[in-house]
């Protein structure tokens, strides 16, 4: 019922207005008074997490996404390497752990099967398991060593949001965190990065408040397309595919999301005169290489015809001389940043779907937690 959605059209519109809480949220207590990060809940020994030499993730759909935003952030942070694998694949192989690997399993729900016999999979072969989940009690923390859980509280529609960016948050405070007790970061360094994460609720907050309605406009003018492309590069390339997710399950509209460096080796040759292509774009800051690779990206598909729309950082004065549409998100890190860039794509996914009369909160053919395999 509409007292049950707080007001709001759908699950899904409601609870990607609850991105700030379950961001702020999740933050919440993890931190002992002298601002050190404290993460005893997850009961691992500290030498236990010192010895940690390589992570690998398991999990499926958009947690995976999130696994890799996290992978980019940790292996600069803590420089051990991260893999992400998706559970249904990690299963039939044969991975390659130690004592000394992390298996970090992410899930919303904490009952994908995939994920949960994937999880069965690393223990049997020794493997430590902390899981990053939502919901307390349920299977996958239930069979894990250890939990740290999202905050997000919880999440009705399919299309997992709030969920998402909370799992980001946690698989960061776990790279702080294994990056303090290995002692790879400066303590300053690692509390200047918790304070801009103690900044990002209020940063998705301005995207909700600035940016609903050119995000809902753009929705109208493209309300008949038939498929989208999405690039980014480094933490922007999970966001890209996170938001062509989006527009598949609810607006079940054909899209797909790749490295931007991987348009040249094939992808360009599907734009054409008018396709809308949707670019994450990297902080202009310093006008570094990543910058500049994807400004040439928006350039490349634009010679060829294509409708850019691009997710930008305020005052990037580049991407306005190429991009057709630009919606905005506040000055951020660029490792921070999928925290705010991936909000406009929900946001469109969902005024897409509204446009088409879809049942946005129980999209056809798909199911809020894949309990089978
Ligand atoms: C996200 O919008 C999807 N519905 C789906 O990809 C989901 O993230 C995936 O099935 C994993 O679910 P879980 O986090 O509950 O394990």
């Amino acid at each position: 019922s509409a007292t049950e959605k707080g007001g709001w059209d759908s699950y899904m519109d409601k609870e990607i207005h609850e991105e700030p809480l379950a961001v702020s949220d999740t933050l919440l207590g993890r931190f002992s008074v002298d601002g050190d990060l404290n993460l005893d809940e997850v009961r691992i020994d500290e030498d236990v997490f010192r010895s940690i030499d390589k992570i690998v993730v398991i999990a499926c759909g958009s947690a995976s996404y999130a696994g890799l935003v996290a992978k980019y952030a940790i292996e600069h942070w803590v420089r051990i390497p991260v893999e992400i694998e998706l559970a249904h694949e990690f299963r039939y192989r044969d991975p390659i752990l130690t004592p000394r690997t992390l298996v970090v399993a992410i899930s919303q729900s904490g009952e994908t099967m995939d994920t949960l016999m994937a999880l069965r999979h690393a223990r049997e072969q020794g493997s430590r398991v902390l899981a990053i989940c939502n919901t307390q009690g349920s299977t996958i923390p239930r069979e894990s060593d250890a939990v740290l859980y999202t905050h997000a509280g919880p999440e009705i529609a399919v299309a997992s949001t709030k969920a998402f960016v909370a799992q980001i948050v946690a698989a960061y405070l776990l790279g702080l965190y294994l990056a303090q007790v290995k002692g790879t970061m400066y303590r300053d360094e690692i509390r200047q990065i918790v304070d801009n994460l103690k900044a990002m609720p209020e940063k998705i907050q301005w995207v909700l408040d600035n940016q609903a309605d050119v995000i809902a406009q753009t929705a109208d003018r493209m309300a008949k397309a038939h498929s989208f492309l999405f690039l980014g590069r480094h933490v922007g390339y999970p966001v890209a595919m996170e938001g062509a997710l989006k527009l598949k399950e609810i607006a079940y509209t054909f899209s797909e999301g790749f490295a931007a460096g991987e348009l040249k080796h094939g992808p360009i040759a599907l734009v054409d005169e008018g396709e809308p292509v949707v670019v994450i774009v990297p902080s202009p800051r310093g006008r570094d290489v990543l910058h500049n690779k994807v400004i040439s990206s928006i350039e490349e598909v634009k010679a060829r015809g294509a409708f850019t729309i691009a997710v930008a950082e305020v005052g990037d004065p580049d991407v306005e001389h190429y991009a057709d549409v630009i919606f905005w998100r506040p000055e951020c890190s660029t490792l921070l940043s999928p925290l705010t860039d991936v909000v406009p794509l929900q946001l469109f996914a969902m005024d897409m779907a509204k446009l088409k009369h879809y049942d946005i909160d129980k999209p056809r053919n798909l199911a809020k937690s894949v309990t089978v395999e």
